[in-house]
């Protein structure tokens, strides 16, 4: 065998495109990420107990996968509604000390 391909992994890393399965979301958010696609991300992003960032957080798929994960989030959302909604995806994806959520507004939480 050729002894550069000894040293080459068994696969090959990620290329420019990733498919991965859809996954479906029941709340109103227009472009949720499925959890596969945000997961090697949030891998790749922080150790275990580390702090991944998402500025663009959305309906808060980040999050979800972060707790997931063992690794804590910051998220970033302009449109009150979706961080109201990621919110309650947050609360209700809780595992008791997983996370820990703190929820800042800059002006009144939608209603
Ligand atoms: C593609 S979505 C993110 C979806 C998210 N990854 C998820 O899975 O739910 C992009 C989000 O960024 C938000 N956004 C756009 N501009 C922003 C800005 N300047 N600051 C914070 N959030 C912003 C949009 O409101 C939208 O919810």
């Amino acid at each position: 065998m050729n002894s550069a391909l000894a040293v080459m992994p068994s696969e090959r890393n990620n290329r420019s495109v990733w498919t991965v399965a859809t996954h479906s979301f029941k709340g109103a958010h227009f472009a949720t990420f499925p959890p596969d696609l945000i997961r090697p991300c949030v891998l790749a992003g922080a150790p275990r107990g580390g702090i991944v960032l998402d500025p663009f957080g959305g309906a808060g798929t980040t999050a979800v996968v972060a707790m997931q994960e063992g690794r804590k989030s910051v998220l970033c959302e302009l449109n009150p509604h979706y961080a109201a909604m990621a919110e309650r995806r947050i609360a209700a994806a809780w595992l008791d000390g997983a996370a820990q959520m703190d929820v800042f507004h800059d002006s009144a939480p939608a209603a």
